[in-house]
């Protein structure tokens, strides 16, 4: 104790001291009106009191003058992910007031003062809090409990202490039973919810949660679940007014306790609805999860875009290619495509959830296509040129009147066809051999009968009662899979497992899935013969369709390949 308050005293003092440096500083150089505040030390932060009870750590106000530096130490909430990686998120009601430049700017401080970097992921979509990813320190992992990082300015790692600004730090949350995001509708909210329905296909009922509004536990509102299923959770909105967010979790009730969930979950009450209401609604958006696509992103939008796709929504798990210029560059160019950060473990289908529940607001159908897949007719083959309204024919006139929700599509999947690399003219003019049988299938879904649940497996969501999806016929469209690529390609996608519901490809187990590369093990060694693997049929029909619509210069290359 003794020692605490004489480092308190200290702390203060240099507080001071440092506090009078920095001004006057900052008055040097307002006088001399020649640098931005911006390079100045940054002044401390005011340390207010630890709450622990809503799991968001106040330890910084962070000004909200924008004429200063960047603060010391940001307020935040962490949660260990798999392969030993920490998800830092400032969450929005501090968000909001923070001052770029977040950048590379921070580390993770642990306990023991041990550092490891920060990368910053970039803007969580609905909640919007900033998320950064550490790695959690080897040394710290042999002893438990583990606790949340501090995250601290780069340039001051070697001046702060963990210990200096929590002396009682919270534990790391766990990805495996948080909930992790929410989306408010004009009479609902959403809650995407880990750890509670774990088996596919075995919910627990909706009796047994509530929701709860608020950061005191004693104060806070609670309203009735509506549906409870796969990761998905539904409530009606509170009868609450406020501009800010509060934090909104899940409570289980149990027979004689009630666990609340840790949450990074918020809720605006006053916010009526959180997407551009500005916005036209379109025919046809695009829904798909992407890792590390840039190199494909570009053939994949221009080909749906000329048939008929008008907004294209990437759910960015991670990507470190050159994902984010694509995307600029298409946008420039005047290709509607929007990237949200979806960075949650094994989150497929609460992802494709979340883009059904975000089309609704912008599109009438969703398509729910992978960035090696494309859909078409043998009916185009004979046309000259591509056309907006080819999509829609495949769709049904009136789906209100036929009671038609989802339409499927069969696909074929493509193997190497001999290629080695990625083929620089792209998937459709490199991969021309298929297997002969149909695999699976893709969905187009009318969204404004999607079922409640948003319920969904396998890229197929379950839909209204009154409504049924209906297959299309092989003669009337198509998805070309380019699945097995050149070596390189397959051998990055095959360290990655999407699915909640899907085994690892890695795990020695059900080596007979459907899921899995027939003939490929757990490993992901080059097979021998993969070139020619999966190659019963050559099928060209995409690769002449493609070049006629796409060929420039003579044919002589494609029109991706122009940028
Ligand atoms: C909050 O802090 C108190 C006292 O430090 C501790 O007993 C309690 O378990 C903490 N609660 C949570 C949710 O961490
Ligand atoms: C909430 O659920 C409880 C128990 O299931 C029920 O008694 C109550 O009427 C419900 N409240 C509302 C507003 O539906
Ligand atoms: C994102 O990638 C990680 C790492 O490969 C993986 O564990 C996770 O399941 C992926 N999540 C989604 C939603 O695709």
């Amino acid at each position: 104790m003794v020692i605490r308050k004489s480092r308190k005293k200290i702390f203060i003092i240099i507080c001071a001291i440092t506090c009078f440096i920095t001004l006057s500083h900052h008055l040097y150089r307002y006088a001399h009106h020649s640098f931005p505040a911006y390079f100045s030390p940054p002044p401390l932060p005011l340390i207010s009191t630890l709450s622990n009870s809503s799991q968001s750590i106040s330890i910084v106000h962070i000004s909200s003058q924008p004429s200063l530096p960047p603060p010391k130490i940001l307020s935040t909430i962490s949660i260990l992910i798999p392969d030993w990686e920490v998800l830092v998120i400032i969450p929005p009601e501090k968000s909001t007031q923070i001052i770029l430049p977040l950048g590379n700017n921070y580390v993770c401080l642990f306990p023991n003062n041990v550092i490891s970097s920060a990368r910053l992921l970039g803007k969580l979509p609905f909640n919007g809090g900033y998320a950064f990813k550490c790695e959690f320190p080897m040394r710290n992992r042999r002893r438990l409990p583990f606790f949340q990082p501090i995250l601290v300015f780069k340039e001051e790692q070697e001046n702060l202490y963990f210990h200096q600004f929590l002396n009682a730090p919270l534990h790391l949350l766990r990805w495996n039973f948080i909930v992790y995001d929410s989306f408010t509708t004009k009479n609902d909210i959403v809650l995407f919810v880990k750890g509670v329905n774990n088996r596919q296909g075995v919910n627990r009922p909706p009796s047994d949660f509530r929701c709860v509004f608020g950061d005191e536990p004693l104060t806070a509102v609670r309203t009735n679940i509506t549906s409870s299923v796969q990761e998905v959770f539904r409530c009606p909105r509170p009868e609450i007014t406020g501009s800010h967010p509060i934090s909104v979790t899940v409570e289980i009730l149990e027979n004689d306790r009630t666990v609340m969930m840790p949450t990074l979950a918020r809720y605006v009450p006053d916010n009526r609805r959180t997407i551009i209401q500005s916005e036209g609604k379109s025919l046809m958006c695009a829904c798909t999860m992407v890792h590390n696509v840039g190199k494909f992103l570009r053939e994949w939008v221009m080909f749906h875009s000329k048939i008929g796709v008008e907004k294209f929504v990437l759910y960015d798990n991670d990507s470190d290619d050159d994902l984010v210029a694509q995307v600029e560059s298409l946008r420039k160019e005047g290709f509607d495509v929007r990237t949200i950060y979806w960075v949650w473990p094994k989150a497929q289908e609460a992802g494709f959830s979340h883009c059904a529940l975000y089309s609704t607001q912008i599109c009438d159908w969703a398509a729910f296509f992978d960035v090696d897949e494309f859909v078409f007719s043998p009916t185009w083959l004979e046309s000259a040129q591509p056309n907006i309204d080819m999509l829609r024919s495949l769709l049904p006139a009136d789906p209100d009147v036929e009671r038609v929700g989802q339409i499927s599509i069969q696909c074929y999947e493509f193997g190497p066809s001999g290629q080695i690399v990625h083929p620089i003219d792209g998937v459709t003019q490199g991969y021309t051999c298929r297997r002969r049988f149909d695999q699976r299938h893709k969905s187009i879904v009318y969204l404004p009968v999607v079922d409640q649940s948003l319920l969904n497996v396998v890229h197929h969501f379950r839909v209204k009662d009154e409504y049924r999806s209906i297959q299309i016929e092989m003669d009337k469209a198509i998805v070309n899979h380019y699945k097995y690529q050149a070596w390189p390609e397959f051998q990055s996608k095959f360290r990655r497992r999407v699915s909640a519901y899907v085994i690892d490809w890695r795990e020695n187990m059900n080596l007979m899935s459907n899921d899995r590369a027939p003939g490929l093990g757990f490993q992901p060694i080059e097979p021998l013969g993969w070139t020619e693997m999966f190659c019963e049929v050559r099928d060209e029909r995409m690769k002449m369709l493609t070049k006629r619509w796409f060929g420039v210069n003579g044919h002589s290359i494609m029109a991706w390949q122009s940028s």
